[in-house]
């Protein structure tokens, strides 16, 4: 069985050096980051995944998944090579910023000196693979020995575990002469487990992962735009999903309305696709994808306009409290974080922000050091002049409206995830508001 490296240590890597691991193969997963390497040497997870630090430290212990900053390693050890790096927006425009993919088949391909197999994980502008393939075979001292599958990844935050070791697809892109038998040797569990193969050209493969995103975003705002509709009309944006969701063409999932989208994937996916459809010709076609990111960008300055009618129009001074800061429940990761932005833009209208989340304080409080940061529910909520329940995990459903009045000034809460029970919350003397469907 060939080993594999694992190229870039970040949510997506490192779950599949683990997961792979996990499967029986040897894995070495690489990252220039060497303080992180170091920190998962001793098999701690440098963020949080649920069910990730039981794979990563077993799987240590069981000598299948090690750790390096050097590429001589990679290149030593392994024979299938997945670049797992990040493709952030650009800081210049709306277009992917590539320089991580191409540091890394810059540093790795003077070193392939034997037949050995290179495959794309990251998210991608059509038309990369062939790039990379084309530099691989110029730069390799293999040659046309060296191949490239791309294999888009589609897993979730908080699932990355499950969406890893049991897939809903496994995409294969190659060129013509190119054969996936090693990849099917990788993936030989999932396989048997029935999970379906598609084996595609380059830039299908690369089209379909874009392609899922931007789906799923246009999906989160449809839903949104109707919530405002229905705010206007008082119908209720919950029952009105629930309702279109049995048709199975249209699905319930991902039609939850609230503060809209964010994190490391769907925003910048949508932008990135946008600037290459317009490289390619076909800005035009795409033009809704600007509809739906502008969409999603108005539920963050609709909860601030909420906020401040609920406060009699000004915000300045105000001790608002909010409940969440990852973009979305069981992760800690920040970038993009709808309830962020908006607990920025507060701070900026003259409020006082104090935040709270069950994991991510610690990213809050290095990258927002002008907001504050609370431990404890009860905690945020002292004497909050109004209180915002952004990102919806399971522990504020479970908080007792009743019990936790006293703390607060005034028993005001918007939901910007529309989950917490009206009635619950109601009786027990809250005015609640939510986006898309009648409060209290
Ligand atoms: C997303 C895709 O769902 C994955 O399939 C993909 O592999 C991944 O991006 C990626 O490109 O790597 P992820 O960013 O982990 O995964 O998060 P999602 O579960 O898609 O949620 C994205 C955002 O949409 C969150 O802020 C969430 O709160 C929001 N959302 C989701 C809604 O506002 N409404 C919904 O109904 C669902």
């Amino acid at each position: 069985m060939a080993k594999l490296s694992v190229i870039g240590t970040g949510y997506l890597g490192l779950t599949h050096a683990a997961c792979m691991a996990s499967l029986g193969h040897d894995v070495i997963a690489f990252d220039i980051d060497e303080a992180k390497i170091e920190t998962l040497k001793t098999g701690k997870v440098p963020f949080h995944e649920p069910g990730l630090d039981p794979i990563v430290e077993q799987e240590i212990a069981s000598g299948r998944l090690t750790f390096t900053t050097s590429w001589e390693d990679v290149a030593a050890q392994a024979d299938v090579h997945f670049i797992c790096v990040g493709t952030p927006q650009s800081a210049y425009s709306e277009a992917a910023d590539m320089s991580q993919v191409r540091g890394a088949v810059q540093s790795l391909a003077p070193l392939l000196t034997r037949p050995s197999l290179v495959v794309g994980k990251s998210t991608v502008p059509v038309g990369t693979a062939q790039s990379i393939a084309d530099i691989l075979v110029a730069e390799s001292p293999a040659g046309a020995d060296t191949h490239l599958v791309w294999n888009p990844e589609f897993l979730r935050e908080g699932f990355a575990v499950e969406d890893t070791l049991h897939p809903d697809r496994i995409v294969l892109g190659v060129s013509h002469d190119v054969d996936v038998d090693t990849l099917k040797d990788v993936y030989a569990t999932p396989l048997a487990e029935g999970t379906p193969l598609i084996v595609s050209d380059y830039p299908t493969a690369e089209l379909v992962k874009v392609a899922a995103n931007s789906f799923l975003a246009t999906k989160i705002s449809f839903i949104n735009a109707f919530a405002d509709l229905c705010d206007v009309t008082g119908a209720n944006v919950t029952t009105l999903a629930d309702a279109i969701g049995f048709d199975t063409r249209i699905g319930r999932r991902f039609l939850n309305a609230g503060i809209g989208f964010g994190g490391g994937c769907l925003p910048k996916d949508i932008r990135a696709l946008q600037a290459r459809a317009a490289e390619l010709g076909v800005a035009d076609q795409f033009e809704f994808l600007r509809a739906a990111d502008h969409i999603n960008l108005s539920r963050r300055s609709k909860v601030v306009e909420l906020a401040k009618a609920a406060l009699g129009g000004s915000l300045d001074g105000a001790k608002i409290a909010v409940l969440g800061a990852a973009f979305k429940p069981d992760s800690d990761d920040i970038r993009d974080s709808p309830a962020l932005s908006i607990a920025g833009a507060l701070h900026e209208n003259g409020a006082h922000v104090t935040v709270h989340d069950p994991e991510a304080l610690h990213s809050v409080r290095l990258r927002y050091p002008h907001l504050g940061t609370a431990d404890t529910v009860n905690d945020v909520l002292a004497d909050a002049d109004i209180v915002l329940h952004l990102t919806e995990w399971k522990e504020y459903r479970e908080i007792d409206p009743q019990a936790v009045k006293a703390l607060v000034k005034n028993a005001i809460i918007i939901d910007g995830r529309n989950v917490l029970d009206l009635e619950t919350w109601a009786s027990a003397g809250w005015a609640i508001t939510y986006l898309g469907k009648p409060g209290s």
